[in-house]
């Protein structure tokens, strides 16, 4: 299979090709390599056969309309995004730009490309839309998990406009009859995952012994999948998943943000042969319309696709700090040349120390 993955040098998308290629794939990797990306993410397959890159912005319809041309992939995994919720709320534009216009150019592009495939070609065409559990909105603890069913109630301008894109990609199934899978997922974590989000924000400031910025009281619950098991998740929806419908995909692994520092807080002490480091974690201002919780019903995916998580919080999580403490090389210049004058990750917003 050729596949030619969107944002394949992100967190996510750089996990898809590892595994794409491990699986005998054939990758195109379109990214327009935003400070959110890493090619050193990729580099164990760079020089790959089956690996090749193209630098392009999906906002482009004439540049995806050219490089679909060029390629003739089977199926496309769109991962490309801005994808940091404190950034979507500084910021909105480029999460309005990327998520929803460059969803739908690049919807336009595709689709335009699918009407010139024929036979087996056509037949088989996939267009996967990556998303997140973050469309469904916020949770109370005594709720039940997200269902494929669940009302989307999107609240922070990054879960809306996600939600804006996966209704745009569901529209292209219906009124076109574009092929199109979707799936959306809790929060991801592991190796390659930029140092602005939780975990490896408070795995490097806690070797930097800075403070450990928690918003509000730390009560706040996500569902925690490690990145390897998403991606080949991802590659059984690409693969199995029925058009038109919507796969979730979580970790069953829902904890308080309050207990995941704590927990990094234990595996440094153990690390670093010193502590507590627990001592280090500061409560901040709240981040705005903060969302309380999210968790999944990952039922459809498990009983139809045969899919479940294969690595467990604890365990994943210890290897996620190892792999932190042992490739600072990978994460060093990030910290260093994108965060220069700003404190990490709190970007403008008022979430000081
Ligand atoms: P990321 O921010 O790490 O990577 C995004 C990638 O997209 C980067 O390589 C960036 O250069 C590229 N990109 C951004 N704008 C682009 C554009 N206009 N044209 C081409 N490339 C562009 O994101 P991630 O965490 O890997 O998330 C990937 C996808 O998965 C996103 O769609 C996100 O919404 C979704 N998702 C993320 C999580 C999570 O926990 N991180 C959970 C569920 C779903
Ligand atoms: P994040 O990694 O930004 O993912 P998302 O907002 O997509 O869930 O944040 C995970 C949780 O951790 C979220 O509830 C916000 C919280 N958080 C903090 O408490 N402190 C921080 O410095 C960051 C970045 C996040």
């Amino acid at each position: 299979m050729k596949l030619l993955v969107t944002g394949g040098a992100g967190f996510i998308g750089s996990a898809v090709v590892r595994t794409a290629i491990a699986d005998g794939r054939e990758i195109i990797n379109v990214d327009k390599l935003t400070y959110a990306s890493n090619l050193k993410s990729i580099s164990s397959v760079a020089h790959n056969p089956l690996y090749q890159f193209e630098k392009a912005d999906i906002c482009s319809a004439g540049t995806m309309v050219k490089l679909l041309a060029k390629h003739r992939p089977d199926a496309i995994m769109h991962l490309a995004a801005e994808s940091h919720v404190d950034r979507s709320i500084d910021r909105p534009s480029k999460f309005i730009q990327t998520n929803i216009v460059g969803t739908y150019q690049l919807l336009e592009a595709a689709l335009n490309y699918f009407n010139t495939l024929d036979g087996e070609k056509r037949e088989n065409f996939r267009f996967h839309h990556v998303s997140t559990d973050e469309v469904f909105g916020s949770l109370s603890m005594h709720d039940p998990a997200f269902t494929p069913e669940t009302r989307y109630a999107p609240r922070s301008p990054y879960s809306a406009s996600k939600a804006a894109s996966d209704h745009l990609a569901l529209s292209w199934f219906h009124t076109y009859g574009f092929p199109v899978v979707l799936s959306n997922c809790s929060n991801n974590y592991g190796p390659y995952q930029f140092p602005e989000k939780l975990i490896p924000l408070i795995v490097i400031s806690a070797l930097n012994k800075r403070p450990l910025p928690v918003y509000g009281k730390g009560e706040n619950v996500r569902d925690w999948l490690h990145v390897d098991d998403h991606a080949v998740a991802l590659l059984k929806v690409l693969d199995y998943g029925k058009l038109g419908e919507s796969y979730l995909i979580g970790g069953d692994a829902e904890r308080s943000n309050l207990d995941v520092v704590r927990a990094i807080c234990s595996l440094m002490d153990e690390a670093q042969g010193f502590g507590p480091h627990e001592e280090l974690i500061t409560f901040v201002t709240d981040r705005p319309g903060h969302d309380h919780r999210y968790a999944i019903d990952a039922s459809k995916i498990r009983n139809q696709l045969g899919w479940r998580p294969s690595v467990g919080f604890e365990e994943g999580l210890t290897q996620t700090v190892q792999w932190y403490l042992a490739n600072q090389a990978w994460w060093q210049p990030l910290v260093k040349e994108r965060y220069s004058g700003e404190r990490m990750g709190l970007g403008t917003s008022k979430r000081t120390v």
